[in-house]
Order: C-alpha cells, then structure tokens, then sequence
C-alpha cells in the first residue's frame, strides 16, 4: 500500500481513491462471528482512510451460485432465488447491527453482474484464453462432486460422505491459467507487498506456481444454478470466475458506465480468509492480466477465528451468532475484541472467557475508568467545566517542567503516527495495543498526580485544573484514535467531554496535536461507556 500512504495536505492535491473489498460471502446459511471477523477489518481501515480524507471505495457483498445453494434451496422447497433472499436480507441487516460503512453491495445474481460475467467469459473464449475440453475427475454421485484423486479417501472414497467415486469425464471450458504463470511469477517476486503476509507469498511461489499450474475448469454441466454460457446452452460458469470478478463488475466493468472502475481500479488491498489466497493470488490477477487490465496491488490473506481448536461451520455445529454477541456485550466490544484478540495474519481463539477478560480489563478498567473518573473529578472540583487558563501550564509556576506532564504529552503527541503506521500494515492488534498504552500512561498520571490531595488546598487549584485538562486532553486524543475501530464510544466521550466536531479537536488531524482541548466545554458525567461483565464463578 506505500503508494497510497501519505496526506492530502488542505485539500490543493485531489483526493486519492482507495479500494477496499472483502470476500463475497457465501448465503448458503446465516454468516457467524468468523465472517463478520474479514469485515469489521475491512471497515476499519475504510474508516481510517476516510478519515484521512480518502475517497474510499469499500465493496462487500455475496457469492450466491454454484450446487450447495442450489441443494439447500431444494432442501427447503424454496427457489435458489428465494433462499438466497431471505438470507442475503439477514446478511445486510448484520452489517448494519455492525455498523459496517460498506459502499457498495454487490449480489453476484444482480443482473449488471451476470451480464458482465457473461461478456468477460466470451471475450476470453474470443481470444483463446479460454477452451472447450474435457473435465475428468472422480465424481461421487450423491454429492454430485468432482474431487481429484489427492482429495480422496486413502480407500478413493468420497472425503464428503465416505461412499464409492467413479473416474468421469465432462466436457467443459478451460481456462489457461499455464499460459500466465511465468508473468505472474515474476510480478510476485518484483512486488513484495503483493502477497501478505510475507509467508503467503512463499507458499503461493513454492507450493502452487513453480510446480506448475494446470488449466482450470471454469464451467459445469451438472447444475444450472449459476450465470448460463451464452454460446453454449448447458454450460453455466464455474463459481470462481463468476465470484472473483465481482470486484470489478461492482465498479461497472463491462457496462455502460465504467467510470467508477476507471476510478477506482486497481484495488489496494483485498482482504480474504487464508484458504482463498490461492485464488486471489494465482487465478485472480491471471484473469486480470488476460483481460488486459491492471492487478490489486494487495492481497492481505487473514488467519481463522477458531473454536475449541476447530474452524467454525455451520456443518460442525460450532458457530458463534454474532447478532448474539452484539446484543449481549455491545457493538464496540465485539469491534474491539476481533481485532484485538490475535493478531491479523494469524489464526486465534475465540472464546467467553477472553472476550469476558479483554472487557472487563480493557474497556470497563482501563478506558472507561479513566474517562469516568476524569469527568467526575471535573465535575467536582470545577463544577463541570475547566476554568479559563487550565490549558497553559507556562503560566502556572513549574507546572511544565513535571516531568509525569512531559511524558503523557511526548508519548500523546507520538501516538496518531504510530498507530497509522500500524494501520497502514494492517496490524490492528498493535495499533489498538499502542493506544492502551497510553491509556495505561494516562491511568498513571491520575496516581502520580492525586488530584484528590491538590483539591484539599485552595492555592493548588492552577495546577489541579491543569492535571485535569492534561486528562481531558489525553482522552480527547484517544477518541479519536479509537474511531475507526469503535464507532460508537467515541461519540460518547465526546459529549462527556463536551466536544463537538464544529470546533475542529475531534478530526483525524486532531489526534496529532497536544492542548487543543478547548476553553469553555460544559464536562458531565454520562452513562458507564463499559459495564463490567459478572463472570459466573465456576467451582
Ligand atoms: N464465496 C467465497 C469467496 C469468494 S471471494 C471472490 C467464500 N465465501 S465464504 O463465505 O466461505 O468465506 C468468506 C470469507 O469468510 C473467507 O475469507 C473466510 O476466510 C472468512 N471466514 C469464514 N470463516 C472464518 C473464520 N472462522 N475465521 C475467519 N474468517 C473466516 O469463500
């Protein structure tokens, strides 16, 4: 992303676009808390670059083709259309219990990109990229699945439901993914922040592209829930090229108005779950690079939320609602704890007991602890509003030169570039880390400067007032620096703290500045911003 870094200094330079995406997701059932994982992190960084002044373009949406919707349509003696309705419904309302600020939408059964599919299929059957051949594979027929023979069962049985598979052939079109491979080889090696983290891109290298790659098989004639070959009655396109493509037919590609994909394309960075790497990473860019058209310039392949040591799936029973979890412990701790808990790239464990634990001593302890004291001291000694003067600690004698002021303020002033440098990597685990740390500074600073003892004597007021407002000031900052993460506490502190965005100390910008907390703001004491969770004593 190094090429989209850096500031729009007072708007003389136009706004530089940036493109996120996360993975089309499934509607075969309800999305659990591992889906919602992919795009609480895609929306917090286009709430970053927003804030940053980007003109962000954010795509999520839903991969609705292909034999296992069409199945548990069946199942339910519904159409594929109705199933996927009813849950493509409930999957924008959890966005919008998540607060998720997604551009765009897309269905891959919206006709513009059906359309698209289609004419991006024939071009590369018109220019040869794309071929009629055999299919051989062995199929199970319950399953009504191809698998290969490394798929199988030690015994060549069905790795699905362990019954008998039979070697068959099926014509179908292919597409010559062989034909790219040393373009795409080389692009990897010149451009190291193509593939991340790092270890993906040796594993794509070494475990895919250097072996070899074989044609792929992108049609079937054994379903017909899916976007028909127009030159081929029988044919329907196979799901990756129908689902990958959605990251540009969403912009218009292949319509009448393509100017959003002018825009907007190459995408910087799409976001994916670790097992679909290898298609953004190898068939993806291949297909971009046959149709003419430029690459992302990143893929970020995230690790798995993982329960009882297990991937989450509907199929094993061990999913997690996230409507629950919101409903149970707020929003913004569900926001916190994802992005908090494990570490971007690498898988984690969700359970209770750390999300209980992360609450209680992260957001009850130590945020909002901090804020609740503050503006009670406030509120006591001042009468809910600093005195004029609080903020210019020159004026009271030695005030400055303590050295618990000098630390909060050098460690507040260093914090907004740590955490866009954490950011702009992806490493939210850090950046939110980073910020509690100074939480932790701050916290500190109350027990290093007792406002409590300063308040017994009249003529310490100055220097009470100024620990108050180097309070109010540090948790200011950290308003704002939560905001991409946590959208909904900010706006509380701020009406605590009685800030408003008019006076400009609460803009992105804001965050890099020490003692613009303004003269004059009415501080109350609102509702707890985190009620400790009771944890049930075990024996
Ligand atoms: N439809 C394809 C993606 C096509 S993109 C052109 C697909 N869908 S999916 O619904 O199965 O998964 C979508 C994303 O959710 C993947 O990135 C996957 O890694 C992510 N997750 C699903 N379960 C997850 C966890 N338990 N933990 C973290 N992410 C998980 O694949």
């Amino acid at each position: 992303m190094d090429s989209n870094t850096g500031t729009d200094k007072g708007g003389e330079t136009p706004r530089k676009k940036f493109y996120i995406t996360t993975p089309i997701y499934y509607p075969s059932d309800k999305l659990h808390i591992g889906h919602s994982y992919t795009t609480v992190a895609a929306d917090t960084i286009a709430r970053y670059k927003r804030l940053k002044g980007y003109d962000v373009m954010f795509l999520t949406g839903t991969d609705e083709h292909g034999l296992k919707i069409q199945r548990r349509a069946a199942e339910e003696n519904v159409t594929p259309r109705e199933y996927v309705d009813r849950i493509v419904s409930g999957v924008i309302k959890l966005w919008d219990l998540m607060k998720i600020t997604n551009d765009k939408f897309i269905r891959t059964t919206d006709d513009y990109h059906e359309k698209a599919v289609q004419k991006i299929f024939r071009k590369l059957y018109e220019q040869g990229d794309i071929y009629k051949g055999e299919y051989e594979g062995w199929y199970c027929t319950p399953c009504e699945s191809y698998w290969t023979k490394s798929q199988l069962l030690a015994d060549g049985k069905c790795p699905d439901c362990g019954r008998e598979t039979e070697l068959t052939r099926e014509e179908s079109y292919f597409f010559k993914l062989s034909k790219y491979s040393d373009r795409l080889i080389e692009h990897i090696e010149n451009n190291p922040d193509f593939i991340q983290p790092a270890s993906r891109q040796n594993e794509m290298l070494n475990n895919f592209l250097k072996p070899g790659l074989e044609d792929l098989c992108v049609s079937r004639t054994t379903f017909d829930w899916g976007i028909p070959v127009t030159f081929d009655e029988g044919h329907v396109i196979y799901v990756w090229i129908d689902a990958l493509t959605n990251y540009i037919t969403a912009l218009g590609y292949m319509s009448d108005d393509d100017s959003a994909f002018r825009k907007y394309w190459p995408a910087d960075v799409h976001l994916v779950g670790k097992e679909i790497v290898r298609f953004h990473t190898i068939i993806w860019p291949i297909m971009l690079m046959a149709l003419g058209e430029s690459l992302p310039k990143q893929i970020f392949g995230h690790g798995w939320l993982l329960l009882d040591g297990g991937k989450m799936s509907k199929s094993k029973g061990n999913v997690i609602d996230p409507e629950t979890l919101v409903s149970s412990y707020g929003l913004d701790a569900i926001r916190y704890f994802l992005l908090r808990e494990v570490p971007f790239g690498a898988d984690g464990l969700f359970s209770n007991e750390a999300l209980t634990a992360r609450i209680n001593s992260d957001l009850a302890n130590d945020l909002g602890n901090l804020v609740s004291r503050t503006t009670a001291m406030i509120d006591k000694y001042f009468g809910g509003g600093l005195p004029a003067g609080a903020r210019s600690p020159r004026s009271s004698p030695g005030a400055i030169k303590e050295k618990p002021d000098i630390e909060l303020k050098d460690m507040a002033s260093a914090l907004k570039d740590r955490v866009e440098n954490l950011l702009d990597s992806m490493q939210f685990s850090t950046a939110l880390t980073e910020i509690w740390r100074f939480i932790s500074r701050t916290n500190k600073y109350i027990d290093e400067t007792m406002p409590w003892v300063l308040a017994k004597d009249e003529e310490n007021k100055p220097r009470l007032a100024e620990v108050l407002y180097n309070l109010a000031e540090s948790i200011r900052i950290v308003s704002v620096l939560i905001l991409p993460f946590m959208p909904e506490t900010p706006p509380k502190i701020w009406s605590q703290l009685g800030l408003a965005e008019a006076d400009g100390v609460i803009s992105w910008e804001s965050a890099g500045k020490w003692g613009i907390y303004p003269e004059g703001p009415v501080v109350s004491r609102g509702e707890l911003l985190f009620p400790r969770i009771e944890i049930p004593k075990t024996s």
